[in-house]
C-alpha cells in the first residue's frame, strides 16, 4: 500500500465486508481437480474460498497484495490540517495480530494448492504485515528465493516528523518447496534490459499517480492502494512466460489483470467488494494487448536446444570450405566438411580451435568466430540462431 501511518496493534474488530452479492462463491473444489482454471475471470466473493475452488496446480504465478492490517488509530492530517486520504477501510481491519496470522496462513495455504509444481509467489506488504507474512509462507513450506525492495520514488512524507519517511515496500518471492525446480526467472532478457547488468533486488517506481490512478466522477482515488503498472509489469516479465495463467487473490482495481491482458498473459482475480469489481472490469476491457513482440520472451540460453557446428555445415548455412575468423581478424581457419575447423595443420571443434589461437582453457566459438554472408560480416551464433529458428525440433 502506498498510504502508512505506524501505530500499536489496533484493537479494532474486523469487519468481514460481505458488501457484492453480484454472484455466489464457487464451493470448494468447484471447477475439479482436472477442470480449466477459470482464466480471465474475477471470482466475487471471500478469496479463500476461491482460491479453495480452483482447480489444484493450475496457477502458474500468484501476484498478492493482502490487506496490511495498518492498525490506523484516528485520522491523519497534513501541517496544513487537510485531511491524508488513508488505508481506513474495513477489509483492512483485523481483531488482532492472531486474527491477521490466521487470515494469512489460510490464504497462503490455499494459494499454495492452486500452484503449479514450478509455480512462484509475490507478495508485497510493508513493515506492518510482512515479517507475518514471511514467517507463515516459511512455515507452510514456501522456499524464499528474494526479497525485493520497491523503493518510492514520490513516497508520503511522515507528516509528524516523528520518525523516518516511509519510502519502500517489500514483496516476497517464493517457490512451492525448498525442492521446487524449473521456475520461471527470465534472467537473460532482463538483464539485456538493464544495460548487461543483472537485475538487481532493489527497485524503484513511483508510487501509481497521474493518469493511471483510477478515479471517480468527484475525482476521488477509486481504490486507497492501487499498485502501479510498471511494478506488476515488472514481476510478471520476470517470472511468467507470455500464455502464462497470474492470479492475484487480492484483485482491488485489478491491476495484475490489467498488465497480464497487457503483455499477454491470462488472469484469475479473487475480489469481494463490488465497486472494486466494477472498476477493474471497465479498466481491463480498455486494455490492448502489446504485439508479440514486445513480451514474447526468448529460452534462457541454457535451456535452447544444442546445435552442433556440423548441422549448419549440412543444412548449407555455412559452406565447407568456408573462411571463419575472430573480430579483429588475427586468426582464420578453414570450415571442414564434417563440421570440424583447421587452423593449419590442427583440426578442432570451433571451440578448442578458438582456445588454442587465443592461449586461453576454453572459448565460447559461437560467439569468436565470424565469416562473410552477402559480402557482410556475421557472427556464426547469428546463422546458429537462424538453423534454431528453422528447425526448431532438432537436436
Ligand atoms: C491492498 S488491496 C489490493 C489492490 C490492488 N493490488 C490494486 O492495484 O488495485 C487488497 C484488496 O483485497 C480485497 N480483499 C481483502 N480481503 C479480501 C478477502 N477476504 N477476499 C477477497 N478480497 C479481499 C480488498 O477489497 C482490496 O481491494
Amino acid at each position: 500500500m502506498s498510504i502508512q501511518r505506524a501505530g500499536a496493534a489496533g484493537s479494532r474488530v474486523q469487519k468481514l465486508v460481505s458488501r457484492t452479492g453480484l454472484q455466489p462463491v464457487p464451493r470448494p473444489g468447484a471447477f475439479g481437480s482436472m477442470a480449466a482454471a477459470p482464466v480471465d475471470q474475477i471470482l466475487v466473493g471471500d478469496c479463500i474460498h476461491s482460491l479453495q475452488s480452483l482447480p489444484e496446480a493450475s496457477v502458474d504465478l500468484v501476484f498478492a497484495d493482502p490487506p496490511y492490517n495498518l492498525q490506523l488509530e484516528g485520522g491523519l492530517t497534513r501541517p496544513d490540517q487537510s485531511e491524508v486520504d488513508a488505508v481506513d477501510d474495513d477489509w483492512d481491519k483485523f481483531a488482532s495480530f492472531a486474527d491477521y496470522d490466521r487470515f494469512t496462513r489460510d490464504w497462503l495455504s490455499a494459494a499454495h494448492r492452486a500452484m503449479k509444481p514450478d509455480a512462484t509467489l509475490f507478495v508485497i506488504g510493508s513493515y506492518h504485515n510482512i515479517f507475518r507474512v514471511g514467517a507463515i509462507l516459511q512455515d507452510l513450506g514456501f522456499w524464499i528465493l528474494n526479497d525485493i525492495v520497491w523503493r518510492k520514488a514520490n513516497p508520503m512524507p511522515n507528516f509528524r516528523g516523528r520518525r523516518f519517511t516511509n519510502a519502500h515496500e517489500t514483496l516476497i518471492w517464493a517457490s512451492k518447496g525448498a525442492n521446487a525446480k524449473g521456475y520461471t526467472f527470465n534472467y537473460e532478457a532482463l538483464k539485456a534490459g538493464n544495460e548487461d547488468c543483472q537485475l538487481r533486488s532493489d527497485w524503484f517506481f513511483p508510487i501509481c499517480t497521474g493518469a493511471e490512478r483510477l478515479k471517480d466522477a468527484k475525482g476521488k482515488k477509486v481504490h486507497p492502494t492501487q499498485k502501479p503498472e510498471a511494478l506488476l509489469a515488472r514481476v510478471m516479465m520476470a517470472a511468467s512466460k507470455p500464455g502464462d495463467v497470474v492470479l492475484d487473490p487480492f484483485f482491488g482495481t485489478g491491476t495484475t489483470g490489467a498488465v497480464a491482458k497487457r503483455l499477454g498473459r491470462r488472469f484469475i482475480g479473487c475480489e469481494r467488494d463490488p465497486g472494486y469489481i466494477a472498476a477493474a472490469r471497465e479498466r481491463i476491457a480498455a486494455v490492448e494487448p502489446l504485439p508479440e513482440a514486445a513480451f514474447h520472451t526468448p529460452l534462457p540460453k541454457r535451456q535452447e536446444k544444442r546445435v552442433a557446428f556440423a548441422s549448419l555445415v549440412e543444412a548449407g548455412l555455412i559452406a565447407a570450405g568456408a573462411e571463419l575468423f575472430d573480430e579483429k581478424k588475427r586468426w582464420r581457419v578453414v570450415v571442414r566438411a564434417d563440421g570440424a575447423v583447421a587452423l593449419g595443420d590442427i583440426v578442432g571443434s570451433i571451440h578448442k580451435i578458438g582456445a588454442l589461437a587465443q592461449g586461453l582453457p576454453a572459448c565460447n566459438g559461437w560467439t569468436f568466430w565470424r565469416c562473410v554472408e552477402n559480402g557482410a560480416e556475421i557472427c556464426i551464433d547469428d546463422l546458429r540462431a537462424r538453423y534454431r529458428a528453422a528447425a526448431p525440433g532438432e537436436e
